[in-house]
């Protein structure tokens, strides 16, 4: 499974991107706002820090306005990819975007007919939002496992972005269910390395260590 951060701040890009652990960047308007940077240079600048796909949300509502802002986000650097909304406009834009080989990422999707239309448009990843479902009482990492299998039985080849995500829990059902990436907020990865039994373990590892009196250097 792919790790995505899901994140604009480039200090937090940065850290995780040296430890080699993330794959890719997602971004979303209210991450840019957060951020408080000029939007062309952050870009920029994340697609700098990492080599890896850098989703770039376009914000027109009009597929005419969505295909023109890709083609501007695309120009900014050759790996970003390129956000668009889970409407029928979205899809128009995805299918134009996507024939001319920039990639899409099908974002705010809600239900496994709206992953079917975002892999006929030749999306090249589609977000399920898990959080928000969950927040809504619907479990999330079902409509995973839907997709996977529809996608699977039709040999789509868009790949499942498992977005939204606020739980390890999620992360783990998110891969059990089939998503082939998982993009993730900064705090929670932060927190992934970390078992109160592992430092219990160690704590006691080192004590003996210590008690024994050897050195390996
Ligand atoms: C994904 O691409 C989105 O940026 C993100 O996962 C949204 O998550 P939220 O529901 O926590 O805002």
């Amino acid at each position: 499974m792919d790790f995505f951060l899901d994140s604009a701040e480039t200090q937090e890009i940065s850290k995780f991107h040296e430890l080699g652990i993330i794959d890719g960047v997602t971004t979303n308007p209210s991450l840019i706002y957060k951020s408080k940077k000029p939007f062309r240079e952050l870009v920029t600048d994340i697609c700098e820090i990492t080599k890896g796909p850098v989703s770039v949300e376009a914000i027109s509502n009009s597929n005419e306005k969505m295909v023109e802002e890709g083609f501007e986000l695309a120009k900014i650097a050759s790996n970003v990819v390129v956000k668009l909304p889970m409407t029928w406009e979205g899809i128009k834009a995805c299918k134009i975007l996507s024939k001319n080989k920039i990639p899409v990422n099908v974002t705010l999707c809600f239900s496994s007919t709206q992953a079917i239309l975002a892999a006929k448009a030749g999306a090249t990843y589609v977000s399920p939002f898990i959080g928000r479902l969950d927040d809504s009482n619907i479990d999330g990492t079902d409509l995973i496992r839907e997709i996977r299998t529809i996608y699977t039985n039709y040999g789509f080849t868009t790949k499942i972005l498992a977005a939204s995500i606020r739980t390890k829990n999620h992360i783990t059902r998110s891969a059990m269910a089939g998503a082939d990436i998982a993009t993730i907020p900064p705090n929670l990865f932060h927190g992934l390395a970390n078992h109160h039994l592992t430092d219990k373990g160690l704590e006691t590892f080192n004590a003996d260590w210590e008690k024994s009196g050897q050195k390996i250097l």
